[in-house]
């Protein structure tokens, strides 16, 4: 007896002395939330750089869209480059996304774009940050002079039919784009000439009439009843708001989306709202972190997607550009998932924390997984009726380890493995299998700054 005693007693001990907190978690399959249509990347400089890069094009689309070896992306934003002034060099290694005028290009980017394609990607939209050079009024593809509004408006009509005729070409060669977005933060006036990639300003009038404009060109090119458009790729949530707003739910602007990014903003709730309200599909279409070579990034990413997830509820979730440019292996210049250099294919990929952070999401919760209540915000819970599978999520954004209570009493469990990403050189590893459900309580003893991703497989479900 004395023997249980002192055991008991340091156990305790060792609780108290090294965990954070106790957590307890409660997943309810009688909540539903959103059903995810998936996760995805920008197609912007990076991949205008590696579809130029035949030695090793195959690797980094494995890495960012092959589900067994890598993260499993199914979702694509295409940049419908405008192209710059061929005597302007302002913009940075890779951002000198060409034009399709006067004719479509085979480029880099439609290279990634295949390859994407062949492993597994199918949800396409349509992007563009800036008209063509010369339909601006700067004369420059990266902003107006003094971040003013830059498309000059006597090529409205011409600017229309330049992104239609790109989603038409592409439905010719078998590609339909699901959506369009003819601007890309539009209000937030970030943009300005002579920059370091390609934007163009719009306020709220002359933006309602570009997508109007856009929306007449896709009926007269037959092309609405597969692309209609999505709005508006604001920086802010907030900001995409207002910007819904102006630009008004007329059934003839052929609005099926509403895009927004979330490096600032705080209206999560009432956008999903809005969106519920009007009918309209929710993206978190972008968003990046800047890159750390231990797990803050990582963090950071998987707080963001909790927060986002769980508040505003996207059926899609995408991170800007999934590679770039840091050369020497650098970091902390870069929101690269994967750090690469640029100017030369030969340099070993640095594949980041942050990659495997996100892939504790994108490899599990998959398209068509149910998102569930899970009551504690650090987790995000999801399952697959038809395979019956039950995946949770769970960040430890603490210094010190959290004891979590994982109550899954509503799954009859038939097994259930764990994959692991922290700063003890775990890279989605698989944890050893010593955890036992105890009256569907599943007890872990998780460690400091460390995302951990429990697949349960269930015979049943009580949705009562
Ligand atoms: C943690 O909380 C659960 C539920 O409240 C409780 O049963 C358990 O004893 C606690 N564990 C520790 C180590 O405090
Ligand atoms: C640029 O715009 C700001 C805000 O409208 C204005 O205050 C400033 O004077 C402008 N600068 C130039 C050089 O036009
Ligand atoms: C428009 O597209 C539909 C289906 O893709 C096709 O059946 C129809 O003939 C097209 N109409 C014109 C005018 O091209
Ligand atoms: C395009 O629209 C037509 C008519 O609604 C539909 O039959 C077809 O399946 C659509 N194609 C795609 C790829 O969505
Ligand atoms: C990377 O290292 C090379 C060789 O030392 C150097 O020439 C180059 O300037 C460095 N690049 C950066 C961006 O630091
Ligand atoms: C490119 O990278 C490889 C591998 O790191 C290196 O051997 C080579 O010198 C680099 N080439 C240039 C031009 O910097
Ligand atoms: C269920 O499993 C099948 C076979 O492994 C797979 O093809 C399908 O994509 C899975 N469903 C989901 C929603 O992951
Ligand atoms: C968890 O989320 C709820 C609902 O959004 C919020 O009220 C609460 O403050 C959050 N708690 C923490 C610790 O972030
Ligand atoms: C954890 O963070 C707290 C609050 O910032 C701090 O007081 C404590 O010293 C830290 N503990 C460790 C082990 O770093
Ligand atoms: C869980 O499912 C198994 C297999 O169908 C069954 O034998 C067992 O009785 C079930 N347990 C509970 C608690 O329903
Ligand atoms: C991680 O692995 C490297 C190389 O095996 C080793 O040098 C380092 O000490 C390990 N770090 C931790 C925190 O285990
Ligand atoms: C799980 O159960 C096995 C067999 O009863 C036991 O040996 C093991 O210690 C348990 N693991 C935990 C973490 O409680």
């Amino acid at each position: 007896m004395a023997g249980i005693k002192i055991r008991l007693l340091l156990t305790v001990s060792f609780f108290l002395s090294i965990a954070n907190a106790n957590r307890t978690v409660f997943i309810d399959p009688n909540d539903a939330w959103q059903v995810i249509e998936g996760w995805g990347t920008s197609l912007c400089w990076w991949a205008n750089v590696f579809g130029g890069f035949p030695d090793v094009r195959n690797q980094v689309a494995d890495l960012v869209f092959d589900l067994n070896k890598g993260l499993g992306l199914n979702i694509i934003r295409y940049n419908i480059g405008g192209g710059d002034n061929p005597s302007h060099h302002h913009m940075r290694i890779g951002a000198d996304v060409p034009g399709f005028w006067p004719s479509i290009i085979i480029g880099p980017l439609m290279q990634i774009k295949n390859a994407a394609k062949e492993r597994g990607a199918d949800i396409f939209e349509a992007f563009s940050n800036s008209p063509p050079y010369w339909m601006t009024n700067s004369g420059c593809s990266s902003g107006g002079q003094n971040f003013s509004d830059n498309l000059n408006f006597n090529y409205d009509d011409l600017h229309a039919d330049y992104l239609t005729e790109v989603v038409k070409w592409y439905k010719e060669q078998g590609l339909i784009f699901r959506t369009l977005d003819p601007v890309n933060e539009p209000t937030v006036r970030h943009w300005s000439d002579y920059g370091s990639q390609e934007g163009c300003s719009y306020s709220c009038d002359p933006l309602s009439n570009i997508i109007k404009k856009v929306a007449a060109y896709l009926d007269k090119k037959n092309l609405s009843e597969n692309t209609t458009i999505s709005i508006a790729d604001e920086s802010t949530i907030d900001q995409e708001i207002s910007t819904i707003g102006c630009i008004g739910n007329d059934p003839e602007l052929h609005i099926s989306q509403y895009n927004t990014h979330t490096y600032w903003g705080t209206q999560r709730t009432q956008l999903y709202d809005i969106s519920k309200q009007n009918g309209k599909r929710l993206w978190m279409s972008e968003v990046g972190f800047s890159s750390s070579k231990d797990m803050s990034s990582s963090l950071q990413l998987s707080e963001e997607i909790l927060n986002d997830m769980r508040n505003l509820k996207p059926v899609a979730w995408v991170y800007w550009q999934a590679i770039e440019h840091a050369p020497n292996g650098t970091y902390g210049n870069d929101y690269g998932l994967v750090g690469a250099d640029f100017s030369n294919s030969t340099t070993p990929l640095d594949i980041r924390l942050s990659f495997y952070g996100f892939a504790q999401y994108t490899k599990f919760i998959r398209p068509g997984y149910q998102i569930i209540s899970s009551n504690d915000n650090d987790t995000l819970a999801a399952y697959d009726a038809d395979n019956k599978t039950l995946v949770l999520v769970c960040t430890n954004n603490n210094n010190m380890s959290d004891i979590w209570n994982i109550d899954v009493f509503k799954f009859n469990i038939s097994s259930f493995i764990a994959f692991r990403t922290s700063n003890n050189n775990e890279t989605l590893t698989l944890l050893p299998n010593i955890w036992n459900i105890t009256d569907g309580i599943l007890t872990y003893l998780c460690p400091a700054y460390s995302i951990t991703t429990w697949v349960f497989f269930y015979y049943s479900v009580d949705r009562l």
